[in-house]
This record gives structure tokens, C-alpha cells and sequence, in this order.
């Protein structure tokens, strides 16, 4: 008993020992365990983080901040910020918009070679955060690829052949002289152009796109005006009205900055959380998430409808785009499969949205320009007064020819301001560009705005100089050919380009022939600009307008 009791003695004491002696064993593989598993984890995070930024490490660009990339500079320099980097590192270069680095191209050679040249391996357009939330604005032409894309532009782009163009003439002639009156001429009171231009440049694409008259511009126009004006609710074109206020919101909604929505601020950080995000923050009331869906199930609600009566209308009168695309896609069986009811709504609302912000913001920002250089409006006053008796309309030849000044002023503002300054693009394989290899699914974005501002081919690129558009004058004919794009570039150029200009010289031909403009006391010097989808005015265009006599 006494040798039992000798030996349990034995091995507790051996076993304390055991035990004494493990603790600090078991502790320190415990902490090497978690020190693997954090640091394994901090790689993982490294690797997803900065694996696009491997693919286009070559490329010279600032430094990315953690999650941020290089958005914080957007904030510090706003639109000029591509400038200032194209001055640091070249025509050429990286940007990192949150965790996605975007490859610039700021030089009018290298937007050929990419617009262009390389068009077969770059033929789509990169899919930004707010886009990749917004189901609506994805089936249209902008956002669709490939064979799609090729379809559905072929059927498109027969639309807006010059003859149906040159029809469009009087309708657009219509909005414009019922929107004037309602201009205030009285010298003291401040004219908000810019919502007046919007409002005018939506009636005319809705129309001309839908059919549909949405009666926002003959409506009474004051200073202070805007799309919400209590005063023009509850009359007769409430639906029409309601249906542009979703559209507005929907579509200033769209940020590429970091105030969007929760689930796009997650898409540009860590786009993996978007989606799953987007799908339970949509649920919860009052929040943006859930304020912009409804808001885009409402549209596309609505568009559908539209588009639905009229599927059942098959009036073969009508010239409206979207009747053109249901002819067209009557006609062929591969056209039905393409245009399928949802891509239909979506071509068409589409065009409400890239027709009426950029045209509108390109007819502010003329009449802006032209205010503060008299000598410029004196020579436009002439060539306009020149023309014929102002109650002459000129027809679609007469503003492609006759107008060589107007043309001029038109381009030299579309330069100066720039309304779509970057232009997505995406790389569907191994391509080099510029010297540098880039790898399949690189985000190659043209730098229009910086183009424009490039004093190689623009001396004195911050004066606005129109006659530097003048086809014999020696600056316009050294400049490289592609230096002003505001258009864009290649196949994939803008689709509505003739439709716009023949709308913005038509309506400043008619405000010119009835009004002069002056800058208001009440606005900013020099103007604010602010990223959205597309250059938008900060505050506003506010002017007066004088009556010609
Ligand atoms: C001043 C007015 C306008 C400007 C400055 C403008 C500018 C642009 C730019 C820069 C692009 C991208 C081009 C590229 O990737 O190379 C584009 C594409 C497009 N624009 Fe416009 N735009 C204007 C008016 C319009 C109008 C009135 C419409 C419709 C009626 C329209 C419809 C489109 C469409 C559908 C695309 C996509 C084309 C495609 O990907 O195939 N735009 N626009």
C-alpha cells in the first residue's frame, strides 16, 4: 500500500510538474497559431485589396491610400484633378478610385490607339460602383457588350440617320419658342438658365424618345425655379412631372464620389460587399439604399407600361425613337431576341438620360461663356440677325452650313467645358497601350477634359476663344485631329452627338434672336463645378436676360 502510495505520490507530483511545465507550451502555440492565422489573414486582405493594382504596378501614379486609393485627391482638387496628374506623371497613368485602379490616358495619339486602333480588344466600357447597383441603367447601350452591344447599336444608329434627323427639326423648334416666353426679361430678376436648359432639353428628348410631352419648360420660369416647385405640381402633367422627379433623383443619385449611397460607397471600396449589401439595406426604410430602389422599381414601372402601350399601339406614324425601335424589331427575329421588353425600356430611358443632362448642361454653359465675352456675342448677334427675318426656321442644312460662327462658339464652349471628362473603357484581353502591357479586364479610361486643356493643341488653354475653331485658322489646322472629343471616340462614340447640336444651335438661335444674357451679381466667381454622372454646375447658372429690341 505504502510502494501505491509512493507512486500516486510520484505522479501527481510528476504530473504538476507536466502541468506546470505545459502552460507556457500550450500559451505560446495558442499565440503562434493566432499570430499565423492574423497574419495569414492581413496577406489574404493584402492580396485582395491590391491584387488589381498588381496588373498595372509598371504604370506610374500617386500613392493609394488603404481601402481609399486615391479618391481623397478627387475631394482636395475636384474636376481639374486629372490635369494636375497628367502634368506630374505623364499621358499616361494610374488612378485608384477606392480599391479599383483606373488606367488614364490623357494624350490625344494614345485615346486613338484606344479608341480606334485597339477598338476589338477594348470594345466595352468598365462598369463603375453606382452603375453596378442601378439594374435600370445597365441594359442600355452605354453598359452593354459585345455581340449585344453590336446589335443593338447597328439598329439604333439607323435611327438617327440625317433625313429622320432633319424631321425633328419642327418638333424641336415647338419646345423651344413655347419655353421662351416664359424666360423673366426683367433686369433685375435672376433667371436660373441651367434649370431652365434642363427642363427644355428633357421635354425635347422626351419627346423625340418617347412621344411623351412631359411639359416641363412651358411652364412658368422664375428665378429660383426648380423641378420640385410646389407651384407646378397637381396640374395636368402631374404623372409626367412625378416621372422626372424620380428621374432626376435616380440619376443625381449616381455618384462616383464617396456621398453616394451606402452600397455604392462599399462598390468602390470593397466591391465584393456591394451586392449582398445593397440587398439588405434596399429592405430597410429610409435608407438611401431603399429610397433609390423604389425609385428605379417605380421607373422601370413606368417604363414598361410605356413601352407596353405602345407594343399595342403600332402606330406606323409615329417618329418617336422608341415606335422607330419597335418597327425595327419587328422586322427581323434576331432584333426580338436583343430587344427584349427590358433592354427596350432601358435604350429608351437611357436616352432621356444621357440626351437631357448633357445637352443642358452644353446650352448653359454656352450662353454662360458668351455673356462674359461681349466681343464674341456681338459677332454671333451678326451672323444670327444675318440669317433671315427672325421668324425663319432654319432647317437642319441651314444649322450644319450657315452657321459657321455658331459652330464655332458651340465647340470652343463644349472645350472649355468639358461635360463628360472621362470616358470608361475596359480591356476584354492582354493589350499594350503606350508602352505598357495591361492585363485582360483593365479599366482604361479616356481623359477627354484633359485633352481639351492640353496647351499643345489649345494655346492658352483657359481663354475662350471660339476662332480658334476657325477651319483656316493655323492653330485649327496644326491640332491633332483627336485633341477635341467631347463626343467621344471610335465605334463606340456618342450615338446622339447630331441630334444634340442640332438642338443646342436651334435653341440658341432662338434665344439669341429675342434676348442677350448677362452674368447675375448673385452667382459665384469663377463657376463651381461638381462630379455626377456627368460636369453638372454647382449652384447653378444664374443670369439675366435682356430683351433685344
Ligand atoms: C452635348 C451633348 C452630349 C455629349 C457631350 C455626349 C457625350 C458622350 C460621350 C463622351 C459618350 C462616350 C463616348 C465614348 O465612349 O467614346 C457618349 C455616349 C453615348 N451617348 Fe452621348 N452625349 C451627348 C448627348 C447625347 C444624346 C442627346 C443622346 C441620345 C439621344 C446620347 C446618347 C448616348 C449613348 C446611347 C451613348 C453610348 C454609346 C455606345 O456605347 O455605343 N448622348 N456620349
Amino acid at each position: 500500500m505504502d510502494l501505491v502510495n509512493e507512486i500516486l505520490q510520484e505522479l501527481k507530483k510528476e504530473g504538476l510538474t507536466l502541468i506546470r511545465n505545459r502552460t507556457p507550451m500550450v500559451s505560446a502555440t495558442t499565440s503562434m497559431l493566432l499570430a499565423l492565422s492574423l497574419l495569414s489573414g492581413a496577406v489574404l486582405g493584402y492580396l485582395f485589396f491590391y491584387a488589381p493594382y498588381w496588373g498595372v504596378r509598371r504604370l506610374p501614379g500617386p500613392i493609394p491610400f488603404p481601402l481609399l486609393g486615391n479618391l481623397p485627391l478627387l475631394a482636395k482638387y475636384g474636376p481639374d484633378l486629372f490635369s494636375v496628374l497628367a502634368n506630374q506623371y505623364g499621358p499616361i497613368f494610374r488612378f485608384h478610385m477606392g480599391r479599383q485602379p483606373l488606367v488614364i490616358v490623357a494624350d490625344a495619339e494614345l485615346c486613338k490607339e484606344v479608341g480606334i486602333k485597339k477598338f476589338k480588344d477594348i470594345p466595352n466600357r468598365s462598369i463603375p460602383s453606382p452603375i453596378s447597383a442601378s439594374p435600370l441603367h445597365q441594359k442600355g447601350l452605354f453598359f452593354t457588350r459585345d455581340q449585344i452591344w453590336s446589335t443593338m447599336r447597328n439598329t439604333i444608329v439607323s435611327v438617327y440617320q440625317p433625313s429622320h434627323l432633319a424631321k425633328l427639326v419642327p418638333t424641336m423648334q415647338a419646345f423651344i419658342e413655347s419655353a421662351t416666353p416664359n424666360i423673366p426679361s426683367n433686369e433685375e430678376e435672376d433667371i436660373i438658365f441651367s434649370d431652365f436648359s434642363l427642363k427644355l432639353a428633357t421635354d425635347v428628348i422626351g419627346q423625340a424618345a418617347f412621344g411623351v410631352d412631359f411639359g416641363l419648360s412651358s411652364k412658368p420660369q422664375s428665378g429660383g425655379d426648380s423641378m420640385n416647385d410646389s407651384r407646378h405640381q397637381g396640374k395636368n402633367n402631374s404623372e409626367a412631372h412625378d416621372f422626372m422627379k424620380k428621374h432626376i433623383y435616380s440619376t443625381t443619385m449616381l455618384k462616383m464620389d464617396l456621398s453616394g449611397s451606402f452600397s455604392i460607397i462599399l462598390g468602390l471600396l470593397v466591391p465584393i460587399l456591394q451586392e449582398p449589401f445593397r440587398q439588405i439595406l434596399k429592405r430597410i426604410p429610409g435608407t438611401m439604399d431603399w429610397k433609390v430602389d423604389r425609385t428605379n422599381r417605380d421607373l422601370s414601372n413606368r417604363l414598361d407600361k410605356i413601352v407596353v402601350k405602345k407594343m399595342k399601339e403600332k402606330d406606323q406614324g409615329s417618329k418617336d425613337f422608341l415606335s422607330l425601335i419597335l418597327r425595327a424589331r419587328e422586322s427581323e427575329a434576331v432584333m426580338k431576341s436583343v430587344f427584349t421588353p427590358d433592354y427596350i425600356s432601358a435604350v429608351t430611358y437611357e436616352h432621356l438620360l444621357a440626351g437631357s443632362a448633357t445637352t443642358s448642361f452644353t446650352l448653359s454653359s454656352t450662353v454662360y461663356l458668351v455673356a462674359g465675352h461681349p466681343e464674341v456675342e456681338k459677332k454671333l448677334l451678326e451672323e444670327i440677325d444675318g440669317f433671315g427675318p427672325h421668324d425663319q426656321m432654319p432647317t437642319a442644312d441651314d444649322l450644319q452650313f450657315k452657321f459657321p460662327y455658331l459652330d464655332q462658339v458651340v465647340k470652343e464652349a463644349m472645350r472649355f467645358y468639358t461635360v463628360s471628362p472621362l470616358v470608361a473603357r475596359e480591356t476584354s484581353k492582354q493589350v499594350e497601350i503606350g508602352g505598357y502591357t495591361l492585363p485582360k479586364g483593365t479599366w482604361v479610361w479616356l481623359a477627354l477634359g484633359v485633352l481639351a486643356k492640353d496647351p499643345k493643341n489649345f494655346p492658352e488653354p483657359d481663354k475662350f476663344k471660339p476662332e480658334r475653331f476657325d477651319p483656316n485658322c493655323e492653330e485649327e489646322k496644326q491640332r491633332h485631329p483627336y485633341a477635341n472629343i467631347p463626343f467621344g471616340i471610335g465605334p463606340r462614340a456618342c450615338i446622339g452627338q447630331k441630334f444634340s447640336i442640332q438642338e443646342i444651335k436651334l435653341s440658341l438661335i432662338h434665344l439669341y434672336r429675342r434676348y442677350v444674357f448677362r452674368h447675375s451679381p448673385n452667382m459665384e466667381k469663377p463657376l463651381e463645378l461638381e462630379f455626377s454622372i456627368v460636369l453638372n454646375f454647382k449652384h447653378g447658372v444664374k443670369l439675366r436676360a435682356i430683351k433685344r429690341a
